[in-house]
């Protein structure tokens, strides 16, 4: 009995290797296929095909950002570095930091800025439709300051609730002014404000924000956010040509832009001596209705080989078809000379205004592109992916 259980507990000892042996073999077995699955589900390395583009492109530096401190004049403004120095073409990695040096959201809703209204009047003539301001914040009590670049846009939160009895949520608008202001003086915010009105149910709808806006006065203080956007800043190349194409009140950041180009006091401040072209493409109802007119015209003249002005006024003009005149039926007509200066690389083209005229501006392109051989729906995303195309719409 002894010796059997002696046996037993012998012959089992024995079969501990065979197991071992057993488990060893299995677990080898799963994991060389194991390994053979994950080598063949790995992602495979895409080919990339570079495409060579159709036109040269110069990505959009930034302009050179001057920031401003809380002061009255401009003595205290610091120059950066621009980060984009060099002239990258569009098969250049993008820039990391991009824009990285120009001012966002100073002031948020939680805690606007409250200016106060220095000017409030209106830029129509006799016989013009709908009201259409131009309105002037004070900026100079604002700590931090409230600095902003050309091609930016500041929020207005109305004064007042909505029908939840909420405040009202802010409201973007295009600034028009330089960031040294319609004083020279740094300190200022402008705006070009189209109050909204319609009709539903035979009632007359005024916009709430727009109406607070027209209807403000000299002395009253406003909530203000931003500033906000970096999708229409200006090229820091003094040699870049830039199209502009706008509908309405799509002219404020272009008075801007225009400004910094052509106006005395404004270049003396900036330094910047704009050397390219600009070409403007104005879309409104009539000639009543045309913004900072007597500015445009002053250009033209002081700057006719730098300015180049064409006005499509829609309740007065016809287009070939007998329709309203817009910007792009102008368009279609300087197709052969706008697509020589898109195909410069220095070129930059800027659209602001109603988002409906994005699919005519489109169709327009289009034709215009292949009058000259070349194909827009290729091309577009090029001069975007450049930094060349710039769209603010809405
Ligand atoms: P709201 O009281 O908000 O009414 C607008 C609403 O009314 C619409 O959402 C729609 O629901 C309704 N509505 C509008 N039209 C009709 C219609 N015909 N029929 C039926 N319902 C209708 N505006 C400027 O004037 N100047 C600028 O420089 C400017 N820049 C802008 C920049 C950006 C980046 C953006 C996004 C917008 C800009 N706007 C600008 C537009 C501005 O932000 C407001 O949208 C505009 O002033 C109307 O606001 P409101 O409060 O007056 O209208
Ligand atoms: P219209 O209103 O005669 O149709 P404002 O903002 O001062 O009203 O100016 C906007 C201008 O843009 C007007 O001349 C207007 O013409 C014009 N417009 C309206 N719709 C379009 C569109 N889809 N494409 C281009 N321009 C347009």
């Amino acid at each position: 009995m002894v010796y059997s259980q002696a046996k037993v507990i012998a012959g089992g000892l024995a079969h501990i290797p065979i197991v071992i042996g057993i488990f060893y073999f299995i677990m080898t077995f799963f994991n060389k296929r194991a390994i053979e699955y994950a080598e063949a589900n790995k992602p495979k390395k895409v080919e990339k095909k570079v495409e060579k583009p159709v036109i040269k492109a110069k990505s959009a530096a930034p302009a050179k950002v001057e920031v401003q401190k809380n002061t009255s004049d401009n003595s205290n403004i610091q120059t950066e570095t621009p980060i984009n120095k060099g002239v990258p073409n569009i098969e250049k990695k993008p820039m990391k930091k991009k824009h990285a040096d120009v001012p966002v959201n100073i002031y948020r809703p939680k805690a606007p800025y409250e200016g106060t209204v220095i000017e409030n009047y209106s830029l129509l003539k006799e016989g013009a439709i709908g009201r259409v301001n131009h309105i002037t914040f004070d900026l100079k009590g604002s700590d931090p300051f409230l600095n902003y670049v050309e091609g930016q846009s500041i929020g207005i939160m109305p004064a007042g609730q909505d029908a939840n009895g909420k405040p009202h949520k802010l409201r973007l608008y295009s600034i028009a002014s330089t960031r040294h202001g319609d004083n020279f003086e740094g300190n200022t915010v402008s705006l070009c404000v189209r109050q909204l009105q319609y009709e539903k149910d035979g009632e007359t709808i005024n916009g709430v924000c727009s109406t607070y806006l027209c209807d403000i006065k000299p002395g009253d203080k406003v909530k203000i956010t931003g500033p906000v956007g970096k999708e229409m800043l200006l090229p820091e190349e003094e040699d870049s040509n830039i199209v502009m194409l706008a509908t309405g009140t799509g002219i404020a950041p272009m008075r801007a832009y225009l400004r910094r180009m052509f106006e005395a006091t404004e270049k003396e401040k900036n330094k910047w001596n704009f050397k390219g072209k600009a070409w403007l493409f104005m879309g409104a109802p009539k000639s009543a209705n045309l913004l900072y007119e007597e500015d445009l015209q002053r250009y033209l003249s002081d700057y006719p080989d730098n300015f180049k002005y064409t006005k499509a006024i829609s309740r007065e003009q016809q287009n070939t078809k007998g329709g309203r005149m817009y910007i792009q039926d102008r368009v279609l007509e300087s197709a052969n000379e706008l697509f020589n200066m898109i195909e410069d690389e220095k070129t930059h083209i800027y659209l602001c205004g109603l988002k409906g005229m994005e699919p005519g501006i489109d169709e327009a392109m289009t034709k215009a592109a292949q009058e000259k051989g070349l194909n827009w729906s290729d091309l577009r995303p090029q001069l975007k992916k450049a930094g060349r195309w710039h769209v603010e719409t809405y």
